[in-house]
């Protein structure tokens, strides 16, 4: 089933990242920075809020005016500020997604691993609420909707004693306190932990690309701009809680889940949401799982150079004290909890040479099921099949080995499980020893390598920037490497292979060629970029308040049906007698002694005879001895309307404590608040 999935996910995500590859370059291509350009997304958010802050004015009528303020009157930069904060926010969510997306369908998220997966799921749950805490602050009409729905989710755990949604009924309820909590979140405590909590997802990989190339991060804010001027973000209207607006521009990549309210309990979306998240969290122990023989170091042929340490992409070898008492001061130790078994390591050891005897040929660290003995005997055994005066040995890693397959009679293509497992002696051994003409490199394309830095150390060994070095007296011009996209893989390692032994020197007469396109220049770029570019920007400001969403039908009034009562207590108070008041301590002598527990309270709400909402409500607290509260939202006809309200808060078994009936008119978007007065004990609709 995973595989499916992964198999459908490459199949749609290749052919983007072969679009994208012809408009950036593999090198800049943004499918190879999504974690990085998360992050980045993340910077132009926090640099425009701050500006945002500086004029943001916490309370309820200042909230509004505010923004208004910066986006009108100081639309020149407070507006361009104001859009850039929102769709960088959206575009972190493209961004964000499309790295989930890319590290499952790349098989990137088992072994070691496991750890950046799992603490990315926490991420999820600091970025959403981030991007809605950001909503609310507008104080607008989908900012009241924010607060509205938040409240009826929030209202379902067992965090808060009295309803929060009360708050946003009506305008003499709510208090500027709540706009003071979340300022606060929005602005210090989810960033905080935010922060803190990518620090820990990229923790254990070694040398993490937070920051993309500058030229990607140039162009995005470029997108992001153009963006906010042609499309400026701006307030859904101000706060009329007795009006339900028509309808409002939703901001999916954040409210996804809110219209679900709409048709589910609170009680199903957050099972959804943990569901999720739970599902997410055990994915990389779930099959197939691959088995591998991790790297094994051994110990009479390790100097303690420490160069597998420091190449090693997943921090699997750390240097410890020596154990075997030779004169070295430390020896490599692998974790194999942390190990991937990709072999960059046996690439790294200098003492991985095939130069040695066959028998001798044990490096300090090895992977037992591709050993570099094994390697060497391959290459001996391709070399003797070759023939012609132009030899080529293609060695292939596990991404690109499927396409890149090459053998004929002058070409063989070994296996390696990374590029980067070969090490550079042997690019040495086969051109000195006349084993082959030419050697081709190839792999995953720049950025992309399965292993992260296959591609770049393989690079720069041969040229000569890292240890260990291709040494001076190889020709490097007989090596050439193919860092290609799969779907490119035959034929982009066919043209290189092509392109390599054209340059060679020696007689074509006995060679025969393979017939293959010549490698052209690439006329799409300009336009690739510039319609990838704005496609992006496009969807960034679609999604961001299309499709509209209603919240109720256009020939449909709202009600909302909210109340905190004590229910009469389980039995009437009886009076003390003198003799049982003695026997108390004088600190707590009173009068009566009455029951701490309530009875529940009942509440029937119709319409037109028709039941609305009915429901028999416990008494809050841990001794049941608090009030009794209702909260809820009801979508009704619009039209005259005969509402009778009934609640019971004694044990009679007919009838009611107090009621109230009414016609009223409810015209279309209209929001009537029903609510019982604690202070005269009466029901009230409130209209305005
Ligand atoms: C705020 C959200 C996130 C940010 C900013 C972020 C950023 C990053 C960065 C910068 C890296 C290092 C990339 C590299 O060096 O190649 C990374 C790696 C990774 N991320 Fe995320 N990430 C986020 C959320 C997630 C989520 C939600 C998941 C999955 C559920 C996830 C899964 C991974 C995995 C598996 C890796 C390791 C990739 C590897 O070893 O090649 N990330 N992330
Ligand atoms: S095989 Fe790869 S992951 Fe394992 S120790 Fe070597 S370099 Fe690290
Ligand atoms: S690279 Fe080889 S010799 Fe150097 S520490 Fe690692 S295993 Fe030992």
């Amino acid at each position: 089933m995973l595989k499916l999935l992964q198999q459908t996910g490459r199949a749609l995500l290749e052919p983007l990242r072969a679009i994208l590859d012809r408009g950036f370059g593999p090198a800049l291509n943004p499918l190879n920075f999504l974690g990085a350009l998360t992050i980045y997304f993340f910077w132009i958010v926090t640099v425009s809020g701050i500006w945002l802050f500086i004029f943001f004015e916490t309370s309820v009528i200042g909230a509004y005016e505010s923004v208004e303020y910066l986006t009108h009157e100081q639309w020149y930069l407070g507006g361009l500020m104001r859009s850039l904060h929102r769709y960088a926010s959206d575009a972190a969510i493209i961004t964000l997604v499309l790295h989930i997306i890319k590290e499952f369908v790349y098989d990137r998220y088992r072994g070691m691993r496991w750890f950046s997966w799992v603490t990315g799921v926490p991420l999820l749950w600091l970025v959403i609420p981030l991007g809605i805490t950001g909503y609310w602050l507008v104080w607008d009409q989908l900012a009241w909707y924010v607060a509205l729905t938040s409240a009826e989710l929030l209202d379902w755990l067992p965090i808060f004693s009295e309803s929060m949604a009360r708050n946003f009924l009506s305008s003499d309820v709510l208090s500027d306190r709540f706009f003071t909590l979340m300022a606060f979140m929005h602005l210090i405590g989810l960033p905080l932990f935010l922060v803190f909590g990518i620090w820990i997802h990229v923790l254990r990989i070694n040398g993490p690309r937070i920051n993309p190339p500058r030229m990607l991060m140039a162009v995005s804010l470029v997108a992001m701009i153009a963006l906010s001027f042609v499309y400026p973000a701006f307030s859904q209207g101000e706060v009329d809680m007795t009006q339900v607006p028509e309808s409002l521009g939703l901001d999916w990549y954040y409210l996804l889940v809110y219209p679900l309210l709409k048709v589910w309990s609170p009680a199903w979306v957050w099972g959804l949401l943990t569901g999720v998240s739970l599902l997410l969290c055990m994915v990389p122990w779930m099959p197939p799982q691959r088995p591998g023989s991790v790297a094994e170091v051994d110990l009479e042929n390790c100097n303690g150079c420490a160069r597998c340490a420091d190449d090693c992409p997943f921090s699997a070898i750390t240097m410890e004290q020596r154990s075997d008492g030779k004169a070295y001061d430390s020896e490599a130790v692998v974790d194999p909890s942390l190990c991937l078994t990709c072999g960059i390591c046996v690439g790294s050891c200098p003492t991985a040479t095939p130069f040695r005897r066959h028998s001798a040929l044990s490096p300090g660290i090895d992977i037992p099921g591709l050993s570099a003995a094994v390697l060497r005997e391959r290459v001996l055994e391709a070399s003797e099949r070759l023939q012609g005066s132009r030899r080529i040995i293609v060695f292939a890693c596990q991404g690109s080995a499927k396409a890149a397959k090459i053998n004929d009679p002058q070409t063989a293509t070994l296996d390696v499980i990374c590029a980067a497992q070969l090490p550079p002696p042997f690019l040495d051994f086969i051109l000195s020893r006349k084993l082959a003409d030419g050697v081709v490199m190839a792999g995953c394309a720049g950025g992309n390598c399965q292993y992260r830095f296959g591609a770049q150390w393989t690079e720069q060994r041969i040229a000569r920037k890292r240890d260990p070095q291709l040494r001076k007296r190889v020709n490097a011009d007989l090596i050439a490497q193919a860092w290609l996209e799969p779907w490119s893989g035959f034929r982009g390692t066919s043209a290189v292979v092509a392109a390599l032994r054209d340059s060679m020197p020696g007689s074509a007469a006995t060679d025969v060629e393979p017939s293959l396109p010549a490698v052209r220049g690439n006329p799409w770029k300009l336009p690739v970029l510039a319609a990838a570019l704005a496609l992006f920007a496009f969807i960034v400001g679609w999604l961001s308040v299309w499709p509209r969403f209603s919240l109720i039908g256009a020939d449909e009034a709202m009600i909302s049906v909210s109340l905190s009562h004590a229910g009469q207590r389980i039995s009437e108070c009886r009076k003390l007698s003198q003799e049982e008041l003695n026997k108390l301590p004088p600190n707590m002598r009173k009068l009566d002694e009455c029951p701490r527990e309530r009875l529940p309270v009942k509440v029937t709400f119709t319409s037109n005879g028709n039941m609305l909402y009915q429901a028999t409500l416990s008494p809050s607290g841990l001794w049941t001895d608090g009030e009794s509260s209702a909260y809820q939202r009801l979508p009704v006809k619009a039209g005259m309307q005969q509402l009778f309200i009934g609640m019971v808060d004694s044990d009679r078994s007919e009838g009611f404590d107090y009621f109230l009936e009414e016609n009223i008119n409810l015209v279309p978007g209209q929001h009537l608040v029903v609510t019982f007065d604690g202070t005269v004990q009466e029901f009230v609709f409130k209209q305005e």
